[in-house]
């Protein structure tokens, strides 16, 4: 996988510490699919030496455009955060994506900043809900309305939509659904993979290990997943996911 140079369009401030990026590359947004990801490399300089994966949240493909959304975690987000102007050297996409399995009710659901991959995932299913929890602030609430039929909002502190996690809307309506598709903290996802285990409900769920490569090369993203006989194996986060079967998954007690 070959890395390019590509035109930053914006990269603003959408919520505290969290940014949205754009970059012009129309290779990448014709390749691109919901739910893969794009390795950055933060700045000129040596340091950080690795890239910094993220996950494409809008692709459009008639202007060639790609964005992301990201939260300021450590030094490699600062770097990136402080780009206003020039060019980005973005590697990707890379991973595979979310299936989009058409003549289905599905529903995303996404935690904070792992609420970003879903919307492509919405934008390219025809039967779809959101169900998007955040701790205090909320963003892209807007542009999952213009995709979904229905789009729940919970908030830890109560100031946007219903007070409390978003598992607990999942759970009053998951009958209603074929297929989830999921994305956020761990435990979060843990809590709708059995949400949806107990339901009987097909569930995607994409990980987010640390990496180091990106493409498969050096190990660092090894992750475990469960053999039918109960024993399990590791697979790479960067190249075999980010996105797994849920039922593939085994999560760290
Ligand atoms: C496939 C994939 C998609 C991702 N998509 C997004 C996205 O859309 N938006 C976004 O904001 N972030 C995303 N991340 C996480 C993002 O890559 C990390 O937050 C970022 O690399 C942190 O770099 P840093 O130098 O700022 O922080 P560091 O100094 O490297 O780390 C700061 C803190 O963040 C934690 N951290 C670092 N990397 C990860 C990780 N991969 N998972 C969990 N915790 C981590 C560290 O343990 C540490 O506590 C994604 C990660 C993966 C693997
Ligand atoms: S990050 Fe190197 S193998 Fe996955």
């Amino acid at each position: 996988m070959k890395n390019e140079i590509c035109e930053l369009i914006y990269n603003r401030e959408i919520a505290k510490s969290t940014f949205e990026m754009a970059f012009r590359s129309e290779n990448m947004a014709a390749a691109a699919l919901p739910g893969q990801f794009v390795h950055l490399k933060v700045n000129e300089g040596l340091y950080p030496l690795l890239r910094r994966p993220i996950s494409i949240h809008r692709i459009d493909k008639s202007s060639g455009v790609v964005a992301i959304i990201y939260h300021i975690m450590g030094q490699g987000t600062e770097e990136l955060s402080k780009k206003q102007s020039g060019y980005i050297d973005v590697m990707g996409p890379l991973g595979n994506g979310f299936p989009i399995i058409e003549g289905k009710k599905c529903a995303v659901v996404g935690g904070g900043i792992g609420t970003a991959p879903l919307l492509e995932v919405a934008k390219n299913l025809s039967d779809c809900d959101a169900y998007l929890g955040f701790r205090n602030c909320t963003y892209k609430v807007e542009e999952f309305e213009k995709s979904c039929n229905k789009v729940y909002v919970t908030t830890e502190d109560g100031s946007v939509g219903y007070k409390g996690y978003i598992t607990e809307q999942l759970e009053k309506y998951i009958s209603e659904y074929d297929i989830v598709y999921t994305c956020g903290p761990k435990v979060m996802m843990k809590k709708v993979v059995d949400i949806c285990a107990s339901n009987n409900v097909e569930c995607y769920i994409s990980i987010e290990e640390r990496m180091g490569c990106g493409i498969g090369a050096c190990l660092v993203c090894a992750c475990k997943i469960k053999e039918e006989n109960g024993d399990w194996h590791y697979k790479k986060a960067c190249k075999d996911g980010p996105v797994f079967n849920a039922k593939e998954v085994l999560f760290d007690a």
